[in-house]
C-alpha cells in the first residue's frame, strides 16, 4: 500500500520515521507493506527520509497512491484537498481536529465507498475514537470528561509542580512539538473544544460548531489560583465536558478546580486522560500521551493498518449517527464556582461584595483573603460558591467589574465535583 504524506512537520516526519523503523512488524500485522513514497511541505527538506515536494498537484496527480495522510493543519485548504481525494474514492487519514470539528460529517458522507480515518485527531496516541465507536458501542454515553489538550496540561502541571512561569512553559511545549502551529488554539481552549466536538458527535450525533459552546483556555490561570488550589486541596486542570442533562447535551471546555484525589487530577505533563461513563459499563478511564510526533504517529499508523487490513467497510470507518439531542443553553450550566478578585483594602468592601452575591442568589462556601504585602493598597480575595446557575455568576462577575473598588479583572473558574 503506497501512501503520500501531506505535511512533513512534527507528526508527518514521525509517521514516516515509524513506518520505516517498524516496517517488518507492520507488514506482519496487516499482511501488506505500507510504504511512504512522497511528502508535501512548503519548504523542501534536504534531510527528509522520503522525497519532498512543495506542489500539491504533484502529489494528487499520482495514480499509484492508495492512501493520503493529511498532516498539514488548517481548515479550508485541507477540506478542499480531502474532498477531492475522497471523491476519487481514495482513502484518507488525518489528525486534523480543527478540520473535523467543522467538516467531519460532510467528509464522512463523501467517504461512503472508501476509508476516512482520524484516530489521531483526539488525545494523541490514546485510541479513544475506536473505544467510543467499538468497545463502548453497547452503551448510552452518560458523560465524557477529558484532559484533551497536552500543551495546557503540560503548562498547568509545570506551574503547579515547579512554580514555572506560563510563557516559559509554553515555549518549552512548542519546542517539544506539543503545541499547535498557532498556540492560541491550545491556550485559549479551541483545540480541546475541537476534540470534544468530535467525541460528542460520535457519542451523541450532536452536530454543533465550536462557536456554539462554552470555551475558555488556561491563559488566565495565575500563580495565585495555583496557590489557592494547593491551600484547599484542589488541582487545576483543563477539561472538556460532555454530558446528558435534562435530555439535552451540556458541552463545555474550560479550566476547573478538581479535588486533588480525583483520578483526572493526577494526570500530569503532556498526558491526556478521558473518563467515559456508559450506562452499561459505568465509568472507564483512558490515559496516555496526548501530543507530540511519536504519540500521534502511533494513532495515524493504526488507521493505516486498519485500511491495509481492508477494514474500510466495518464500523471503524464511516460512522454517522443522527440525534434528537439539543445543546443545553450555557446559562443553564449548574455548578460551583471559584472567584478571584483584587479589591481596595478598605471598610465596607467585603460587605458590598457579599450583598451583590446574595442579590444574584449566590451563596458562599469558602472564603480566603490573601495577606497583602506592605505598601500595597489592594488585597486578593478568593471565594468558592455553592452551586448556582452560570447565568447568575456571569451577571455577578459583570457587576463586580463595574465596582470602583475592584482592581484588574475578576477571574472565575468552575469547580468539577
Ligand atoms: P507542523 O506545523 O509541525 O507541520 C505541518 C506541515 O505541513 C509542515 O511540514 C508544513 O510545511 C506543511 N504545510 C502546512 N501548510 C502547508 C501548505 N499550505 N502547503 C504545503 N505544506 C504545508 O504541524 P504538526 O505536525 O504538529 O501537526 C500537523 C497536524 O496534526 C495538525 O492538524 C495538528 O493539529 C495535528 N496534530 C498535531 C499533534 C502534535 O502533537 N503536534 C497531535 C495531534 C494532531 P513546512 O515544514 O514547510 O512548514
Ligand atoms: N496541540 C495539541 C495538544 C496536539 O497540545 O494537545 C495534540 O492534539
Amino acid at each position: 500500500m503506497k501512501i503520500a504524506i501531506l505535511g512533513y512537520g512534527t507528526v508527518g516526519s514521525a509517521v514516516v520515521e515509524t513506518l520505516l523503523k517498524n516496517q517488518d512488524l507492520i507488514k506482519a500485522r496487516c499482511n501488506e507493506e505500507i510504504i511512504p513514497v512522497i511528502a508535501l511541505a512548503r519548504s523542501l527538506k534536504p534531510n527528509a527520509l522520503i522525497p519532498i515536494v512543495n506542489d500539491i498537484d504533484e502529489v494528487l496527480e499520482r495514480e499509484d497512491i492508495d492512501v493520503f495522510v493529511e498532516l498539514m493543519g488548517g481548515i479550508d485548504l485541507p477540506f478542499e484537498i480531502i474532498s477531492k481525494i475522497l471523491k476519487r474514492k481514495k482513502s484518507v487519514v488525518t489528525a486534523n481536529k480543527a478540520l473535523l470539528a467543522y467538516h467531519r460529517c460532510e467528509l464522512e458522507k463523501l467517504a461512503q465507498d472508501t476509508a476516512f480515518g482520524y484516530e489521531a485527531s483526539v488525545a494523541g496516541g490514546i485510541p479513544i475514537i475506536k473505544i467510543l465507536k467499538e468497545g463502548l458501542s453497547a452503551n448510552n454515553i452518560v458523560s465524557i470528561k477529558g484532559i484533551l489538550n497536552g500543551t495546557s496540561n503540560y503548562i498547568l502541571s509545570k506551574m503547579t509542580e515547579d512554580s514555572a512561569k506560563f510563557q516559559e512553559v509554553l515555549k518549552k511545549a512548542q519546542d517539544l512539538g506539543y503545541a499547535e502551529a498557532d498556540p492560541t488554539f491550545d491556550i485559549e481552549g479551541f483545540d480541546a473544544a475541537h476534540k470534544l466536538l468530535i467525541l460528542a458527535n460520535i457519542a451523541y450525533g450532536l452536530r454543533v460548531k465550536p462557536e456554539d459552546i462554552l470555551i475558555e483556555g488556561v491563559s488566565k490561570v495565575s500563580d495565585e489560583d495555583i496557590y489557592f488550589a494547593k491551600e484547599f486541596e484542589y488541582t487545576i486542570k483543563h477539561l472538556g465536558i460532555a454530558k446528558i442533562k435534562d435530555e439535552k447535551i451540556e458541552l463545555r471546555v474550560h479550566p476547573v478546580m478538581l479535588n486533588k484525589d480525583k483520578m483526572l487530577a493526577k494526570v500530569d505533563g503532556v498526558m491526556n486522560a478521558i473518563s467515559v461513563d456508559g450506562d452499561v459499563l459505568g465509568e472507564s478511564l483512558y490515559y496516555g500521551p496526548g501530543a507530540g510526533g511519536k504519540a500521534t504517529a502511533s494513532a495515524v499508523i493504526a488507521d493505516l493498518i486498519d485500511i491495509a487490513r481492508k477494514e474500510k467497510n466495518s464500523a471503524i470507518f464511516g460512522y454517522l449517527n443522527d440525534t434528537s439531542y439539543e445543546l443545553l443553553n450555557k446559562d443553564e450550566i449548574y455548578t460551583r464556582y471559584y472567584l478571584r478578585l483584587k479589591v481596595l483594602d478598605k471598610i465596607g468592601v467585603l460587605s458590598k461584595i457579599t450583598h451583590l452575591m446574595s442579590e444574584h442568589q449566590i451563596s458562599i462556601d469558602t472564603f480566603l483573603q490573601k495577606p497583602k504585602k506592605e505598601k500595597q493598597d489592594y488585597s486578593t480575595l478568593f471565594f468558592i460558591t455553592h452551586q448556582t446557575y452560570e447565568k447568575n455568576i456571569q451577571i455577578l462577575t459583570q457587576r463586580l467589574r463595574e465596582q470602583e473598588f475592584v482592581k484588574d479583572d475578576v477571574f472565575m473558574m468552575r469547580i468539577e465535583d
